[in-house]
């Protein structure tokens, strides 16, 4: 009689207490799936403006700005937080301007809005051989990659990176001092 009172109690307490962990186990996988299932951020670059104060073939003159916004959305309920942002300025293949934004936190489900300017290096530029001919002719390809690389931590323990960079094409019409542009983007996801 003594033993049955004793171990009666423990029997149901130990069997709440199972109970309990399967259910919290069962709501934190559900809720990992769903609301907390680690996603992708979005990376969208657009050039917001492109301004050609001067142009001349020889002496070789190009001075040109190329204003990109880079707009990163978090979809996580974790902030994500991210590298350098690395805009680099192509022609025909070789960097001739950087700008960067330094590393930063972006909050949960919140997006935010970064602008890099690059200014072109006149004298790299010059020192490539495509420009006399390109000049000549009065437009010249540029190209701007952004690079945007990061992670979020999403309930302190998963961890998801991300690596996304947008390419546009600036083509530059040296004559009229104008420009055209076009982005694409790409997504890579993992560490
Ligand atoms: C073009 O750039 C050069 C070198 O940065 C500068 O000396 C010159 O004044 C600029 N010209 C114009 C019209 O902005
Ligand atoms: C560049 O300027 C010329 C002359 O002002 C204009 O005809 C042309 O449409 C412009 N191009 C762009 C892409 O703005």
């Amino acid at each position: 009689m003594a033993k049955m009172k004793r171990n009666k109690p423990a029997l149901i307490c130990c069997g709440v207490l199972v109970s309990v962990i399967v259910v919290l186990a069962i709501v934190f996988v559900a809720l990992y799936f769903s609301v907390f299932r680690p996603r992708s951020p979005k990376v969208v670059a657009t050039v917001v403006g492109t301004s050609v104060s001067a142009f001349n073939v020889f002496p070789p003159v190009l001075n040109l700005t190329v204003h990109v916004s880079v707009a990163v959305e978090n979809p996580n309920y974790a902030s994500f937080r991210y590298g350098d942002v690395v805009t680099v300025l192509r022609y025909h293949g070789d960097a001739v301007g950087q700008s960067v934004v330094p590393a930063g936190e972006i909050g949960a489900r919140a997006t935010e809005t970064m602008g890099a300017t690059v200014e072109v290096d006149t004298i790299r530029l010059a020192l490539i051989p495509y420009f006399f001919p390109d000049a000549a002719v009065g437009v010249l390809p540029f190209e701007t990659t952004t690079a945007v690389a990061g992670k979020a931590t999403v309930l302190g323990t998963f961890k998801i990176g991300a690596r996304s960079e947008v390419v546009c094409e600036v083509t530059v019409f040296g004559l009229m001092r104008n420009a055209t542009s076009e982005c694409t983007s790409t997504v890579h996801i993992g560490r």
